[in-house]
């Protein structure tokens, strides 16, 4: 014999897991596109060599791996989408289940994710970083 729910347990079971995922601060199903061609992403100056900064209103990190080389990715975890919210050691670090991304090319060095952060193309123009 297999159970049965009622409309209103399941949709309670909903409204739960929903309320959950809110609480733990995951964030589901943004997407992870390059802004536009052209949009800037900061100079040069304020992107720390070996490190990086997260972009929050746009939904990027840039990284400057060696100095003079800049990179920018989806600052939106490929786990459950929470947006990552530091860059240190040399990894991009999400808050809500500490995975951890290389800032070289996004790739995963500590789960639980396990699909690499988009890479965005970019263009350094004079001093500024922009959207290729
Ligand atoms: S959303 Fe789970 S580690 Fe980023």
């Amino acid at each position: 014999m297999s159970p049965t729910y009622s409309r209103r347990a399941v949709l309670a079971g909903t409204g739960a897991a929903a309320a959950a995922a809110a609480l733990s601060g995951c964030e589901v199903a943004r997407t992870a596109d390059a802004p536009p061609s052209g949009t800037s992403l900061g100079r040069t100056g304020d992107v720390p060599v070996g490190g990086g900064h997260v972009l929050s209103d746009l939904d990027v990190v840039v990284t400057q791996p060696e100095a003079g080389t800049f990179k920018a990715f989806s600052a939106l975890c490929t786990h459950r989408g929470c947006r990552v919210d530091e860059v240190s050691d040399g990894e991009i670090v999400c808050p809500c289940h500490v995975s951890r991304f290389a800032i070289t090319d996004g790739s995963v060095t500590f789960g639980p994710a396990d699909q690499p952060l988009p890479a965005f193309k970019l263009k350094v123009s004079g001093d500024e970083i922009v959207v290729a």
